[in-house]
């Protein structure tokens, strides 16, 4: 009865957040504190460095740019999804195409009450280059990039990191048998920071009837930031 409720409460929340007025559920306390950057941001430049006009996997071959990652280096969320697509690739930016529209659409509304946006997360992909015609990353291409994503967390350290789809989730736990309707919604721990798998707004564009349950995953995400949890 408890999980019917709860859902029940989520699901009124996101419609309110999309405009439909009459319900309130009192906010918790905002939680933020002010973000200085220092020592990681030098260290993102640092790997940014190393990085460099990498060609360490055949991705390189049709890429515009290198989608490296953005937002504050002292972020408490860190978003990660699965690799740039077409806008992307073109504007060197992660999420900036209609699927990244839907993410910081929901980041603003999701955690407006904690006063944060977009530009205080942080949001990287596991592959830094655009697969062809947005296909899957290859393992072999997993595996050529995903040592800067690992190295990503390490200095940014988030409280908490949110991945997007199956491919980012799998990667972060390195087992190609997490299934992304399986796991989402339920905490996992990353080398000791919470990890919240949900789906990727890609799928949310094209199955609108399950943005709630996204919805219902960022809930968690805010309760624990709030200290809530
Ligand atoms: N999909 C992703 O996984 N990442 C992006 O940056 C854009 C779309």
């Amino acid at each position: 009865m408890g999980n019917i409720l709860d859902d029940l409460k989520t699901m009124l929340e996101f419609y309110q957040a999309l405009g439909i007025e009459g319900m309130h559920f009192g906010p918790p306390e905002p939680a933020v504190e002010v973000a200085v950057s220092g020592d990681r941001e030098l260290l993102l430049s640092e790997l940014r460095q190393e990085i460099g006009d990498c060609a360490r996997c055949k991705l390189s071959g049709g890429r515009k740019n290198i989608v490296f990652g953005e937002g504050k280096p002292y972020a408490k969320i860190m978003f990660i999804g699965e690799g740039p697509g077409r806008e992307e690739d073109i504007q060197g930016r992660p999420f900036v195409g209609e699927a990244g529209m839907l993410l910081t659409s929901l980041i603003e509304k999701k955690f407006e009450e904690i006063k944060i946006e977009r530009s205080d997360v942080y949001i990287a992909n596991i592959v830094k280059c655009r697969p062809p015609m947005n296909r899957d990353p290859e393992e072999d291409e997993i595996a050529s990039c995903r040592g800067f994503i690992e190295r990503q967390i390490e200095i940014i350290q988030p409280e908490v990191i949110v991945t997007l789809g199956r491919i980012a989730i799998q990667t972060l736990f390195d087992n190609p048998k997490l299934k992304i309707t399986a796991v989402r919604g339920r905490f996992m721990e990353y080398k000791g920071i919470p990890v919240m798998p949900t789906f990727h707004p890609a799928y949310l564009l094209r199955n609108r009837a399950d943005k709630w349950k996204t919805w219902a995953d960022m809930q968690k995400v805010l309760e624990l930031l709030s200290g809530h949890s």
